[in-house]
């Protein structure tokens, strides 16, 4: 395989992406809107193998974890309950000369100094101006800036027309797992779990990020796959293990290089935290956050039983005992997820003398299981014949298509670059031309290139084994 520059790797990701229906921008046409994108028709069926491959984890491969889906809205009050309102802020400064705006923790974290989530604004604004020339403005090289303010993250809708009524607006979520923290009490009160037990969710959060950057790694409108385990007070710590083993497992299972995920712990801690680790990938750019793994206490169903007025404790079934559970919680990116598994399968090698790309994308997640071609698209018992084979193989396994553009070459790099681990061919020997060899199929592997033949009505059998696998 050719070593990728890895300063190269995102723009070739970024094209392959549009290229091949996977990842447009939002309002593309209209010149986009920064931090939004959209997934096309490869990207969706990627986004959708992720997302059903993370929900069978964490919620059908465990007896004590309760799915959930819940509204966006939500009152404004929760978001006061909850810190966001007053806490969730990024510090901002603008360039003097370009107005270019830069969140000043991510200059100073480039230049390894560290600016405390706590801090307040004076604290930031003495460690900036310390700092101040060694940061320059990414777009014109300027030192000059503008003092750093604290800018919330919260985005504001008008449900409701708050302005006008003089009361608080409804904000998007700034993070999904409120959803669960909110749901809980209903849970318990309808399903009666016993702790520990876990509420997953897979839902959308917004932030006004100051600079989206990085196409899906910091979006504006984003969504979170989350998992909250309840437990008893202050019985963290093995849980809390188990949790970090078993999600960086789970991300090696998906096919995603060992040497590129690590476990990192949080330096300083966020408002809601008692302590936080990050899985990291190593992104085009470095090592990054992909999840974040976070022993949040009682601090976030204390604070909502304080805002709501409710008892949100949790009664033992067996002895009587009241109390708050705590709750660890693990959170990730679907888009961070997806943009780490496109950077992991992309591969540049040669194959028959070309050159080529490829996606090494594992077939349980690849968007295309395989493709059905007849070997020419001018001969009609040939067509019928991989028409008809399609057709009994899309009835199993949806994911599967029919072509027969261009020569097979042709057709073989379109499916490589998609990440297609299976090519079937129907050819004349598949209609008895060498009799011993009727009704059999050739299947072309994506990786090798290497073809075997395998009896049509095997070949079903064959992909499900594979994406079982
Ligand atoms: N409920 C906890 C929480 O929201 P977080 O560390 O702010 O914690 C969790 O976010 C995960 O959500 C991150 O690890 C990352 O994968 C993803 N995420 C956060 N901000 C994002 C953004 N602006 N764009 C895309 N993904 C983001």
């Amino acid at each position: 395989m050719a070593d990728i520059e890895q300063k190269d790797l995102m723009e070739k990701i970024v094209s392959l992406a549009k290229r091949r229906g996977f990842v447009y921008r939002s309002s593309d046409i209209y010149g986009g809107l920064a931090g939004v994108y959209d997934f096309g028709p490869r990207g969706v069926e990627l986004l959708n193998n992720l997302k059903r491959a993370w929900w069978q984890a964490n919620v059908y491969d465990k007896e004590n974890y309760y799915g959930l889906d819940a509204g966006m809205f939500k009152n404004p009050r929760v978001w006061e309950a909850s810190g966001h309102t007053s806490g969730f802020s990024d510090p901002l400064a603008e360039c003097k000369k370009c107005n270019t705006r830069i969140r000043v923790d991510k200059a100073l974290e480039a230049i390894g100094v560290t600016a405390d989530e706590k801090m307040s604004e004076d604290e930031i604004n003495a460690l900036f101006d310390a700092h101040r020339a060694e940061i320059a403005c990414e777009k014109c090289g300027a030192h000059d800036f503008s003092r750093a303010k604290k800018f919330n993250l919260l985005v504001k809708s008008n449900l409701g027309d708050f302005a006008s009524e003089g009361g608080e607006p409804v904000y998007l979520p700034g993070e999904a797992c409120q959803g669960i923290y909110l749901d809980y009490k209903n849970i318990v009160d309808s399903m009666s779990p016993k702790i520990p037990f876990g509420i997953a969710q897979i839902g959308k959060a917004f932030r006004n990020e100051i600079a989206p950057r990085n196409f899906l790694f910091r979006c504006r409108e984003f969504e979170q796959a989350d998992t909250q385990l309840f437990i008893r007070p202050n019985e963290n710590k093995e849980a809390y293990e188990a949790l970090k083993k078993e999600h960086m497992a789970w991300l090696a299972s998906l096919g995603i290089r060992q040497e590129n995920l690590r476990l990192k712990r949080h330096e300083n801690l966020v408002f809601y935290a008692k302590d936080a680790w990050d899985i990291e990938y190593r992104f085009p750019w470095g090592f990054d956050e992909l999840e974040g793994i976070h022993d949040r206490s009682d601090y976030d169903l204390t604070q909502h039983q304080i805002f709501s007025g409710q008892d949100l404790r949790y009664t033992d079934p067996e002895t009587g005992e009241k109390y708050v559970p705590w709750i660890l919680e693990t959170s990730m990116g679907m888009g961070r997820l997806f943009l780490a598994v496109l950077a992991d399968a992309y591969r540049e090698d040669e194959m028959g003398g070309e050159a080529r790309v490829y996606l090494a994308l594992a077939p349980k997640i690849a968007p295309v299981k395989a493709a059905v071609f007849p070997l020419l698209k001018n001969k009609p018992e040939l067509v019928a014949e991989a028409r008809e084979l399609y057709a009994a193989l899309k009835k199993e396994i949806p994911q599967i298509v029919f072509d027969d553009n261009g020569n097979i070459g042709k057709r073989y790099r379109r499916q490589d670059e998609i990440g297609t681990p299976f090519c079937i061919t129907v050819d004349f020997d598949t209609l008895g031309e060498k009799p011993e060899l009727k009704d059999t199929v050739t299947v072309r592997d994506r990786d090798t290139g290497e073809q075997k033949r395998v009896a049509s009505g095997e070949v079903a059998a064959f992909l499900r084994d594979k994406i079982r696998a």
